[in-house]
């Protein structure tokens, strides 16, 4: 837990960086960090903790935009016994748990409204509430907060609060991409190579100099992380042989195809809600041609289809029984395809009810109240 954290970096802009954050650990002020994905936000969180006098306690790192809406507060602040359906226990929150320590808010940007109300006075008091409690609760907990949005945006649009934004702000921390940190990219590449030669036991026979420079001059837009996953990859997929410009050519083109389709959070977002559209737009289709077999051979919705009696009139063209059942057949068609419309994205966002609310257009609370119906809540 005292574990020193080091930010790694040589650049001007990291050991810029660095200072200013040194001399924040000795401060109690509330911390904003902004960066892109993978530039490193959590360790700079860690490495203003492990410089802080709170080092001997928790660090809690909470990722708001994973946590469904609906239950962050609770996570974050606790609850009460029956504070609503399935609080069979009292707990308490992140907020308690990192008494002393530092609290680690990640995707701040994600927050729900309400939730930011409570946050802005925990910053300005120190004081909070169970849900489902009026008792008063004191956390003595550093708040470091982060996000990869652009917040003035989201004030500007009503999303996040105005003054909840300028207490964060005070004092920002941003951290520059990858690509603006010059031969940081070498020295990180040194380190996580060591790392991982020990992990997997294979030796490493290096770069050769066209390739070091490649490094060099690409982009990297998932930023260190994506330095770091591409090294292991090339360490085990290529056995340690030394890495030319064509072998790392072909690993980043491989990497970028797949994460075009998985990695990117937007891009991978943008992706999944086509996949929820198509699927429901074959269901549409499929249900189509249920209703059209289903005019067209009427007679299948009966076990035994009426004989045409002999000396009776004929039967009424619309007989209210078969309309009544064509109907039945029609509303359970569309209960299943929404079942499985709710089944399919839930599984595609990995369980979490917010996005999957977002992906259908339903709020949360109907998506839960729709799980509970379908009985899809134990899936996840
Ligand atoms: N300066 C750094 N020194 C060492 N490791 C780093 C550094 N920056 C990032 N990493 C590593 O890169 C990965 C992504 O960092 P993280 O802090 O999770 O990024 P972010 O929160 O900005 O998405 C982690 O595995 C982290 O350990
Ligand atoms: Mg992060």
């Amino acid at each position: 837990m005292s574990k020193t954290i080091d930010f790694l970096g040589e650049s001007a802009a990291v050991l810029q960086l660095k200072n200013l954050a040194l001399k924040v650990s000795q401060t109690e002020v509330t911390v904003l960090i902004t960066g892109e994905t993978g530039s490193g936000k959590e360790v700079l969180a860690r490495f203003i903790h492990s410089n802080s006098r709170r080092s001997h306690n928790n660090f809690v790192p909470v990722n708001c935009g994973a946590i469904p809406a609906g239950i962050l507060e609770s996570e974050l602040f606790g609850h009460e016994k029956g504070a609503f359906t399935g609080a069979l226990q009292s707990r308490k929150g992140y907020f308690e748990s990192a008494d002393k320590g530092t609290i680690f808010l990640d995707e701040i940007g994600e927050m729900p409204l309400e939730t930011q109300v409570k946050l802005l006075r925990v910053i300005e008091t120190g004081e909070f509430q169970r849900v489902g409690s009026s008792e008063t609760v004191y956390s003595d907990t550093r708040i470091i907060a982060a996000t990869n949005k652009k917040l003035p945006q989201a004030v500007a649009e009503k999303n996040f609060r105005e003054d909840l934004y300028y207490r964060l702000h005070s004092v920002e921390l941003h951290i520059p991409p990858l690509r603006e940190r010059g031969r940081d990219v070498l020295l990180l590449s040194e380190y996580f190579i060591r790392q991982f030669e020990q992990k997997h036991g294979i030796s490493f026979e290096g770069f050769t100099n066209d390739a070091a420079e490649a490094l060099l001059r690409y982009n990297w837009p998932g930023n260190v992380r994506e330095l770091k996953n591409l090294l292991e990859s090339l360490l085990i997929l290529e056995k340690g042989r030394q890495i030319s410009p064509e072998i790392l050519d072909r690993h980043l083109v491989q990497r970028n195809r797949y994460k075009s389709l998985v990695h990117d959070p937007d891009k991978s977002e943008k992706h999944e809600l086509s996949l929820i559209y198509s699927s429901l737009i074959k269901l549409h289709q499929e249900i189509s041609d249920i209703k059209q077999l289903l005019r067209q051979q009427p007679e299948n919705l009966h076990e035994a289809p009426p004989k045409k009696p002999l000396l009776l009139p004929p039967p009424l063209p619309e007989q209210p029984p078969q309309k009544e059942s064509q109907q039945e057949t029609e509303v359970q068609t569309l209960e299943s395809l929404e079942k499985k419309a709710i089944a399919d994205a839930l599984e595609t966002f990995g369980g979490n009810k917010r996005q999957t609310a977002k992906a259908l257009g339903l709020n949360e609370r109907t998506l839960y109240r729709k799980i509970r119906r379908y009985d899809l809540g134990n899936e996840h």
